[in-house]
């Protein structure tokens, strides 16, 4: 039952990291599950999973909303034109994220070049002999990461290619000077150009109407032959059907995929190929990460009520 404080919506699959955080006594938390549409009513404060698309529609049931606070770094699921519209602040997890998102990454880099999944299958059969030409992978070493996008994701990877012994080039509207001196990275300006260099290429860009489908069938054809796909940031920047005709074309060696264009769907024809490594969205799923996403989510949820600054607005 409604009381009088603050009420505000909080995904309910949050819940488990409550405890890392204080509520103030003045306001009280109404649980929202994902299968629940959002109610109607006067609420505040909204932390939503990025699996909720907050629109227009949405909105218009949330009268006295203040601010959303997405427990993502990426917000493609916030329509942000509605929520200015309405004078609604939204804030999202920058930072806390980043490492296990690069750590996972490259998780998917080894997992690709190093066939890990399909040994992992071909060892449980029991029917297989060390052989010289068993499995044979691609050697990092020596080889050129293309980092699409280098912002603190897409730098994080880059920072780890380094003992790998790769050379890092990166595209991206900005120049990240600090991380051309770190790392030694290098900016390259077209994006057919470090396609067509790349022997890893790996997607640290925002979904947005610009970058949606960006990677289609002329991308992945001038990408280098043989090369991997690897997609940690949004499923929308592929085309996935041509993604998998280029791999079943034998242009590229593998793809490692972590998002989907229409999650949790995965499209039938990656799911048939051996040569794809396929995650349920856990680039960020560590204890201590999803822990950090809430405890942020969290504070700009509390300051946004209060129509205080946010600590991370979008
Ligand atoms: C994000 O935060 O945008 C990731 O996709 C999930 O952590």
């Amino acid at each position: 039952m409604a009381g009088s404080g603050i009420r505000v919506l909080v995904a309910e699959e949050v819940k488990s990291f409550l405890p890392y955080v204080e509520v103030p006594a003045d306001v009280e938390i109404e649980w929202l599950s994902a299968s629940q549409p959002v109610p109607e009513g006067d609420y505040p404060g909204l932390l939503p999973l990025l699996s909720r698309r907050i629109d227009a529609a949405v909105l218009d049931r949330l009268p006295r909303l203040a601010v959303v606070a997405n427990y993502a770094v990426g917000y493609d699921n916030l329509d942000l034109e509605a929520l200015r519209a309405r004078g609604i602040a939204a804030s999202n997890t920058p930072d806390v994220l980043t490492e296990a998102t690069a750590d996972l990454t490259w998780g998917l880099i080894l997992a690709v070049a190093r066939r890990l999944c399909e040994a992992d299958r071909l060892a449980r059969t029991g029917e297989w002999a060390w052989h010289p030409t068993l499995l044979l992978g691609m050697q990092l070493e020596g080889r050129r990461l293309g980092l699409l996008g280098a912002g603190r994701i897409g730098q994080a990877v880059g920072r780890r290619a380094r003992p790998f012994g790769m050379e890092v080039t990166y595209w991206d509207l900005l120049k990240q000077a600090e991380f051309e001196g770190e790392v030694g990275a290098r900016r390259v300006e077209s994006l057919e150009v470090i396609l067509a260099g790349s022997d890893v290429v790996s997607i640290h860009l925002q979904l947005s109407d610009e970058t949606a489908g960006l990677i289609g069938a002329r991308q992945l054809n001038a990408m280098k032959e043989g090369a991997v796909l690897i997609n940690t940031a949004r499923g929308g920047v592929v085309d996935e059907d041509a993604l998998c005709a280029a791999l079943k074309a034998g242009k590229l060696r593998g793809a490692g995929l972590d998002v989907y264009a229409d999650e949790p769907q995965i499209n039938d024809c990656l799911k048939a190929l051996p040569n794809v490594v396929l995650l349920p969205h856990v680039g960020s799923a560590t204890e201590d990460t999803r822990r950090r996403m809430f405890e942020l989510a969290w504070a700009n949820l509390m300051r946004g009520i209060r129509g205080a600054p946010l600590v991370t607005p979008i």
